[in-house]
C-alpha cells in the first residue's frame, strides 16, 4: 500500500475521482474493519479538510462512536435521533443544507452548518453511518452522494 496519498485541486467531482481508487488501493491490503475505516476518515480529511469525518456503528441498537477525524463527538445516538439516528432509521442519505434548520439535529460542534450522513447496509441491516460535517453551509449535494456512495458500496464489501 502506498503511504501517502496524492491529493488533487479542483472541482470535487475530480477530487473524489482521484481519492476513490487510492482508497480502494489501501482498503483492498487490509481486513481489520477499524484500520480501514479510520484510513478512510484520514483519508477524507486530507483531501477535503470537512470539519468532521466519522463513522457510527450500530452496537446494541444504539449508534456509538467509531472511527473518525475531527473534534471530538457525542459518543452515543439512538435510533431516530438527529441526522445519524434519522439515516440509520429511514435507511437513506441525508443531506442537510443548514443543521440549524433540521429538527433534532445534534450539535455536537458548534461550528457544524451543513451535513451529510449515509447508511451502510450489509443484506438489508443498516450497521452504521458515514457522517460528514462542514463548518460552511450546503456544502454537500448529489455529487457528493453518488461518490460517498461508492465509497459506501466498498465498505459494505469488507464491513
Ligand atoms: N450531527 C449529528 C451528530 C453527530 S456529530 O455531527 C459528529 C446528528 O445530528 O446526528
Amino acid at each position: 500500500m502506498a503511504e501517502e496519498l496524492i491529493l488533487q485541486q479542483g472541482p470535487k467531482a475530480e477530487q473524489y475521482q482521484n481519492l476513490m481508487p487510492q482508497i480502494q488501493a489501501i482498503v483492498e491490503g487490509e481486513s481489520d474493519v477499524i484500520a480501514n475505516l479510520a484510513n478512510i476518515c484520514a483519508a477524507l480529511k486530507q483531501q477535503f479538510d470537512w470539519l468532521w469525518i466519522g463513522f457510527y456503528l450500530v452496537k446494541d441498537d444504539e449508534l456509538v462512536l467509531g472511527p473518525f477525524q475531527g473534534p471530538i463527538a457525542c459518543t452515543r445516538i439512538a435510533k431516530g435521533r438527529g441526522v445519524c439516528g434519522t439515516a440509520w432509521q429511514q435507511q437513506q442519505v441525508m443531506i442537510v443544507p443548514d443543521v440549524d434548520q433540521f429538527p433534532g439535529h445534534i450539535a455536537c460542534s458548534s461550528a457544524s452548518k451543513s451535513e451529510i450522513v449515509l447508511p451502510i447496509m450489509k443484506n438489508g441491516v443498516c450497521l452504521g453511518v458515514l457522517d460528514i460535517d462542514s463548518d460552511e453551509l450546503d456544502q454537500f449535494d448529489e455529487i457528493d452522494a453518488a461518490y460517498l456512495q461508492q465509497l459506501i458500496l466498498t465498505i459494505e464489501k469488507f464491513i
